[in-house]
């Protein structure tokens, strides 16, 4: 079931041009990089703070996390690792709800961010408000959302969910009889609906990255490489996700460039992911899915404008200076947290074969 009468039309969120956030960021020449970033090692070490950082940042500061015990990874494995890692300071590299998700489970230490100004289209797209008189309209259905929304929508959900992890959750409850609210993402809403067939009932935001991924387009150019594997995050448009080899989280389509045979790729996702790709597939080609492209529709070009603004120069100000710091409101957390743990603990479930893995 897939009607959606009864979802305000929020609109779409405006995103600002992502070669305009590019065009703000400021290029070191090779010797101010080198002193900014053995400045941030520096700090990282004497403030005791790590650095968490997501595959769609820019290539540096995945650099930086990797080499001072830090992490790069998806949505999930972000929040896993505030946890199991020892410093009293998170550094999140990425956008807003990162850093919340990452407060949201680690109240005790200090979250800091090189922006607070990074959002996303997804959490824009679901106002609070809205959504918890959605839900309340369908008080028997099970509340799911995406872990790209505010803490106070998360703190309205039941289950908290991460692109690597949907399918799974919602295979479970939908084999335990629950319908679902699903909210915000609708095209990774409607592709875990007809993976699982769960009755589920879905919010309309969109990402403005995936969103743009033209399914024509990608047909044409699958044509000109035939022997290309095409690697699809489930946040594109249907008929992308049609002409997937493999649909998935970062991760997933990171582990994928390694699993199977292509000489290339070609990548519907944010390419901020061709940093880690090129680095663990190293002989391998890799080419940006087609989408609207610049001059037409195109604000985002396949790199999200939100993570852009994250850059050495920012990250480096944080760390000097202690602003950016990420603030729940306590009750709020507290309930956010009953969702978001629910996530953890299923995930640990899953790596410890307590519930069945579909992939
Ligand atoms: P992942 O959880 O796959 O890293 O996705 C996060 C995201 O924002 C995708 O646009
Ligand atoms: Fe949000 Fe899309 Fe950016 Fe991911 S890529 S943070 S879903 S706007």
């Amino acid at each position: 079931m897939s009607s959606t009468p009864d979802i305000p039309n929020i609109g779409i969120p405006q995103a600002p041009a992502t070669a305009r956030v590019m065009a703000t960021i400021p290029h070191y020449t090779g010797a101010e990089r080198e002193r900014v970033i053995g400045r941030i090692k520096h700090l990282l070490t004497a403030k005791d703070a790590v650095l968490v950082a997501h595959y769609y940042t820019d290539g540096d500061l995945q650099m930086l996390a990797d080499q001072t015990g830090g992490f790069v990874s998806d949505s999930l494995e972000m929040a896993r690792f505030g946890n199991r890692h020892p410093a009293s300071t998170l550094v999140v590299a990425g956008v807003r709800f990162m850093g919340e998700t990452a407060k949201i489970l680690n109240p005790e230490k200090r979250v800091l961010m090189p922006t607070l100004e990074a959002t996303c289209s997804l959490d824009i797209g679901c106002p609070a408000k809205e959504f918890k008189a959605f839900c309340d309209a369908h008080p028997e259905r099970t509340v799911v959302v995406y872990a790209n929304t505010s803490a106070e929508v998360k703190a309205r959900a039941d289950w908290v969910v991460t692109s690597s992890i949907a399918l799974k959750v919602a295979k479970f409850l939908h084999d335990t009889g629950e319908k679902i609210i699903w909210a915000p993402d609708r095209h990774l809403g409607r592709y875990i609906q007809k993976e699982t067939g769960a009755d589920m009932l879905l919010w309309q935001a969109s990402c403005v990255v995936h969103d743009e991924f033209r399914a024509e387009a990608l047909f044409r150019l699958k044509q000109k490489h035939p022997d290309a594997g095409v690697l699809v995050h489930p946040e594109s448009p249907e008929g992308v996700i049609e002409m997937a080899d493999v649909v998935g989280s970062t991760t997933q389509l990171i582990k994928a460039t390694t699993r199977l045979t292509n000489p290339e790729f070609i990548v519907a996702t944010d390419n901020g992911i061709f940093y880690k790709m090129k680095e663990v597939a190293p002989g391998k080609k890799f080419i940006e899915a087609p989408t609207g492209g610049a001059g037409a529709t195109c604000t985002s070009c396949a790199h999200c404008p939100w993570m852009a603004m994250n850059g050495l120069h920012n990250l480096l100000g944080v760390l000097e200076t202690g602003e950016h710091e990420i603030h729940v409101d306590e009750a709020i957390r507290v309930q956010a947290l009953r969702s978001t743990q629910r996530m953890i603990d299923f995930a640990n479930g899953l790596n410890q074969g307590r519930h069945k893995q579909t992939d």
